[in-house]
């Protein structure tokens, strides 16, 4: 694996196995998501509501690399018209079509069956490449499939060893869909977990690079952010080694349920 590495979506399409979020970066985001591109990151994550979006699309443009070889993930809002918001997402980002939207989380009541159709058109119309879900449960992923006949791509949820799920993981990967795991790196609150700085110290690397590869080893997809290009730099530093089994054994039973934002994730 390198970091242009792919993963294949369920429509046949390649997708990079790592990438870089830009929800809270705080000075020059254009100039961080540039530097991102240009270190050989090939993904990059954004959303209408992170303030990010026109930062994105103008570190894509000033970055070098060609178009072609980047992979823009954005969002519609589960009380929009996802039509509609998949075409101002486009127009601020600056960049048509997106490589994927998502519906950001699932509407209060339902699966949000009205908004997927909205992105399914989107889709139809040469928006976006590809279209998935992010914060849904299996059951709301469903009820997408069993009333469109459309799986979702990716399903983006909150991710790391210290909060997980199997059976997410076996259902998602039974329908093909990819995980991206976002707060991989539990926005730097286990870093300093005592059972994860010893297992870094056995490889000679560091904590992020260990969760990191935690992922990339189960085919999940991690989505960090970072404002330090120094953390940008060593987070590239997770192919050049593998997780013996007994560690990842020791990094499975860190889960605690553990949620960045508060409280214990659920994925039901
Ligand atoms: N779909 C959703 O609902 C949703 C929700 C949350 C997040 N996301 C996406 O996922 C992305 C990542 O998640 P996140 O921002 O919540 O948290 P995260 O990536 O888990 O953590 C970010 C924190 O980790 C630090 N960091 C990065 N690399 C490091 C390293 N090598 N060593 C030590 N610290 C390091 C960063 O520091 P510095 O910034 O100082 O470099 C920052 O404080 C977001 O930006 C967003 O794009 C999606």
């Amino acid at each position: 694996m390198r970091p242009d590495s792919t993963v294949t979506l369920n429509t046949g399409r390649e997708m990079p196995i790592i990438g870089v979020g830009s929800w809270g970066l705080k000075e020059k985001p254009a100039e961080v998501i540039a530097e991102a591109l240009r270190m050989g990151y090939r993904m990059v994550d954004t959303s209408g509501d992170y303030g990010t979006q026109k930062y994105v699309g103008e570190g894509v443009r000033k970055s070098g690399v060609p178009r072609e070889e980047e992979f823009v993930v954005t969002k519609v809002e589960e009380d929009e018209d996802a039509h509609e918001s998949a075409h101002r997402q486009i127009q601020e980002l600056g960049l048509d079509p997106a490589d994927l939207i998502v519906i950001h989380r699932p509407p209060e009541a339902g699966a949000g069956v009205g908004l997927w159709q909205g992105l399914i058109d989107a889709r139809e119309e040469g928006l976006t490449r590809d279209i998935g879900v992010s914060n849904y449960t299996q059951e709301q992923i469903q009820e997408l499939i069993d009333e469109t006949g459309v799986v979702p791509a990716v399903n983006q949820i909150e991710w790391s060893p210290f909060g997980y799920s199997d059976e997410m993981l076996n259902f998602l990967n039974k329908h093909g869909i990819i995980l991206q795991a976002y707060s991989s790196l539990t926005h730097a609150k286990r870093l300093d977990d005592a059972r994860l700085k010893a297992i870094a110290a056995k490889y000679g690397k560091t904590p992020a690079q260990i969760l990191l590869r935690w992922d990339i080893e189960r085919g999940v997809v991690p989505i960090f952010k970072a404002n330090r290009i120094e953390h940008l730099r060593e987070n590239m530093g997770i192919f050049d080694f593998e997780l013996e089994p007994m560690d990842v054994e020791k990094l499975n039973a860190l889960n605690e349920h553990f949620s960045a934002l508060g409280g214990k994730i659920s994925y039901n």
